[in-house]
């Protein structure tokens, strides 16, 4: 091949791959110039069999015909990619107003809405929120709220205990729970009793709890669950209740009914609840009040509100309440003479029920989640006392 054939080879092979429609094309291209058989490499084998002065007149001239075809070949190249790159862009649009697939989303269940809406309620009136222990033992679940041993009222309680060898062990393996109750004790025969672990029938045992902790004055509610062997439409096994404890000075029955009037007024965003106090007994309570309130018909259906003496109106028993006794507050290590309060206790499940229209008390704890589809409420539908405590369903 002369200079002159070089020269038009070159000039094809640049055409040529200027035009390569693809990346295969492409490498055709390379092979026939660059090859081991290529007419570059030919070009390039030459050189060995020349002069130095042929080769110094040829060389730089065939080394450039190498030059070109590499260069033209990477210029197609990256062109190549861009343009595939380009029409991949442009097949690929996103189209951001078509509407996205709706995803499941969780809801709340009507018991934990309801304590988020007490909570709300109560933290307006100074109250925080107290827990403690579903296993508890004896003498804060009974003893210290003037239940002691034998007492009567202990069997209304169908109390689930536990078997006293588990509680024994659990007791060698680790510290009581009960710190300040064996120790004042007198007999080791007491100590075992007080110490016998149950699970808790009522959310009263937190009322000891935090006038052991905090002392007083106290402002609090404790919801949670407790547990109780019973079982029917109205009655499960566990169930929720909130209890409510105020510690202070010159505390009297006029606060209890205040604060109770408040709240249900909050809860049932009604202003014409009415309430009717009826005299009742509780161990840890003296006086203890039972609070009813007033409900009326609308389209065969019992609503809150109006007074339940009124012709067609009824009452409803709510909650269960009371003055602080004496004796429960020296449980709890204070001053009877310089500290007073009110305790109440209600049903979370029952709240629900009555705000919300719910009938059976065992499909809250079904698990079903057609049910809770149905009655759940949303999470974004946070309870605030300037938004409304009441869920949207
Ligand atoms: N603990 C009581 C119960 O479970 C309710 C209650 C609480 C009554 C506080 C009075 C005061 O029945």
């Amino acid at each position: 091949m002369d200079r002159t054939q070089q020269d038009e080879r070159l000039a094809g092979a640049l055409t040529a791959i200027g035009e390569a429609a693809d990346a295969e094309a492409l490498e055709a291209q390379r092979i026939a110039a660059l090859g081991k058989q290529g007419w570059v490499s030919a070009a390039l084998k030459t050189l060995g069999g020349m002069t130095p002065e042929e080769r110094q007149e040829h060389g730089p001239r065939i080394q450039g015909l190498r030059a070109a075809v590499s260069e033209a070949i990477d210029t197609r190249k990256a062109q190549l990619e861009k343009d595939a790159l380009e029409q991949q862009l442009a097949s690929e649009v996103l189209d951001l107003t078509l509407p996205a697939p709706a995803l499941p989303k969780g809801s709340i269940h009507p018991v934990s809405q309801v304590m988020d809406e007490l909570a709300e309620i109560f933290a307006d009136m100074g109250f925080s929120v107290a827990t403690g222990p579903e296993i508890e033992d004896d003498w804060h679940n009974f003893t210290a709220l003037n239940m002691p041993e034998s007492h009567p009222a202990r069997a209304m309680h169908d109390t689930f205990y536990f078997p006293q060898d588990d509680v024994n062990q659990a007791l060698d393996q680790g510290p009581s729970t009960a710190p300040n109750s064996p120790e004042t004790a007198s007999s080791s025969a007491a100590v075992g009793q007080q110490r016998r672990m149950l699970l808790r029938t009522h959310t009263s045992p937190v009322q000891i709890r935090s006038m052991v902790q905090h002392g007083a004055p106290l402002r609090i509610i404790a919801p949670g669950r407790v547990y109780r062997s019973d079982s029917d439409a109205t009655h499960t096994p566990m169930f929720h209740q909130v209890e409510g404890l105020v510690i202070d000075e010159g505390i009297h029955l006029g606060h209890l009914k205040w604060t109770l009037e408040t709240f249900l007024k909050a809860f049932f965003e009604r202003d014409d609840i009415v309430l009717r106090l009826r005299p009742s007994y509780f161990p840890f309570t003296e006086p203890s009040v039972e609070v009813d309130v007033g409900w009326q018909d609308v389209k065969g259906r019992r609503v809150l509100g109006g007074n339940g003496d009124d012709p067609g109106h009824g009452w409803m028993e709510l909650l269960g309440s009371g003055m602080v006794n004496r004796r429960v507050i020296e449980f709890a290590g204070l001053d009877a003479d310089k500290w007073q309060g009110f305790a109440f206790g209600v049903g979370v499940d029952r709240l629900a029920m009555l705000k919300y229209g719910m009938d059976d008390l065992r499909a809250f704890f079904d698990g079903d989640g057609r049910w809770l589809a149905h009655y759940g409420f949303s999470a974004f539908d946070v309870p605030t006392l300037s938004g409304g405590v009441g869920a949207r369903s």
